[in-house]
């Protein structure tokens, strides 16, 4: 028996219900695939199990799989993003939901179980928390055919659970897709993390030092956000290839301990732990602002600067509580470390979410009629394609067709 559902208080239902109605209005892809889905109902009867932050852009995609017949299950993926009057709007339309904001690392687990004991066939994961779960007590795997998996670092996971022999069930790799990578991860990440960093300190970016820990797809979008508000950037890499991009891209290249004195904002998104440790804490300026925009809240060592203080003034803004050192510098922490721009800010824009979920929808309808291995799948690029093609119909942007001759010429050797 799946567990009774948790939210903090479900008559929030109608004021979650209008978030939810405002951000559709910038989804107009999701809204043509729930369409369809009403019509063909390719979902009939399957029960899935979500692991999401639970957003008014989450709430889109909830009601699109309930449009195709699933049934769904909710638990979030942190508690920090998850928004109670969605939870409660969740709730109402027929979705068990179990999220609470702020609820305590046991109590997330528990809604963790509590989704999975829904006996999924299909589970979305956004960090790979319910497959952990699912390969810890493998009694719960049974009758779990596949599942699809939304961030880099739940990807990440995977390909290591897969290298070693650990992963029993077929996953898509949903962030991999062409478009994830460069709306969600470019721009959704670029945007709302400097929106959250800038929320919560209300710091003038302008003629700041931001220093972005890693340029893959999100630190990219970060640094080339800070630079468009001018912001000198300083990025930190570990691998060749991506810090040379960033110098051709124009930014400044240094290791951490060189570039922690400089910083005026930190943003992290390695992916990684112990990104921002306690020798950069000593020589960072006062004043420094922290923010991790990677999905575990393991990039800055939270612990080692709470150590390392002499105080924690808590919540000097919200979101903020400021570190005060030995000598008197203050550092500002943003969001505890965790997640930023879901904890401080909305995540993602809805149309970029737009985006995301109409390639997640797809995949659990491609997901649902397919009996893949275990191991990690890409998603077809058919799927991404229908969703590029779809939103640039929505923004009524035309493109040029190849003539016969150019598509002979391009599938051909011979001049
Ligand atoms: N991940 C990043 N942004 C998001 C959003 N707005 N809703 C759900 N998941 C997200």
């Amino acid at each position: 028996m799946p567990e009774v559902p948790d939210v903090a208080d479900p008559e929030l239902a109608d004021a979650g219900r209008r978030r939810v109605d405002f951000a559709e209005r910038a989804m107009p892809v999701l809204a043509l695939l729930r369409d369809r889905f009403s019509r063909e109902r390719p979902l009939a009867g399957v029960r899935i199990a979500a692991c999401a932050h639970v957003t008014p852009e989450t709430a889109a995609l909830a009601r699109t799989l309930l449009a195709g017949g699933a049934e769904l299950h909710l638990a979030a993926s942190n508690p920090l993003s998850t928004q109670d009057d969605v939870a409660a709007a969740l709730l109402a339309d027929g979705v068990g939901v179990h999220a609470v904001h702020g609820v305590d690392r046991a109590g997330h687990a528990q809604h963790l179980r509590a989704a999975l004991s829904a006996r999924p066939e299909l589970v979305l994961d956004d960090g790979c928390d319910l497959v952990g779960v699912l390969h810890a007590s493998p009694g719960l795997l049974e009758g779990v055919r596949a599942g699809g998996e939304q961030t880099s670092t739940g990807v990440l996971r995977l390909r290591q659970m897969a290298a070693d022999g650990a992963l029993r069930l077929p996953v898509a790799a949903v962030n991999d897709t062409p478009m994830q990578l460069l709306v969600a991860n470019r721009h959704g990440t670029g945007q709302s993390t400097l929106d959250a960093v800038m929320r919560a300190t209300g710091t003038l970016v302008a003629g700041s030092t931001v220093v972005v820990a890693g340029y893959g797809w999100c630190g990219s979008g970060i640094a080339a956000r800070a630079r468009g508000l001018g912001a000198q950037v300083v990025v930190t890499e570990v691998q060749p290839r991506r810090a040379l991009e960033a110098v051709l891209d124009g930014h400044r290249v240094l290791p951490m301990a060189e570039a922690a004195p400089l910083g005026d904002v930190f943003v992290v998104s390695t992916g990684d732990r112990d990104v921002l440790t306690a020798d950069h804490f000593a020589v960072m300026k006062d004043g420094a602002v922290l923010a991790n925009a990677g999905h575990f809240d393991v990039e800055v060592d939270v612990e080692a600067l709470a150590t390392g203080s002499v105080s924690v003034d808590r919540r000097v803004r919200p979101h903020v509580d400021a570190y005060e050192q030995p000598d008197g510098r203050r550092l500002l922490l943003v969001a505890e470390g965790r997640l930023v721009n879901l904890a401080a800010a909305d995540g993602h824009p809805a149309a970029v979410m737009d985006i995301s979920f109409a390639v997640q929808a797809l995949t659990v309808e491609w997901l649902a009629r397919t009996d893949l291995a275990p191991g990690v799948h890409e998603v077809p690029a058919a799927i991404d394609d229908e969703v590029a093609r779809t939103k640039l119909a929505a923004l009524g942007v035309r493109l040029d067709e190849l003539t016969p001759a150019q598509v002979r010429y391009l599938s051909s050797w011979q001049v």
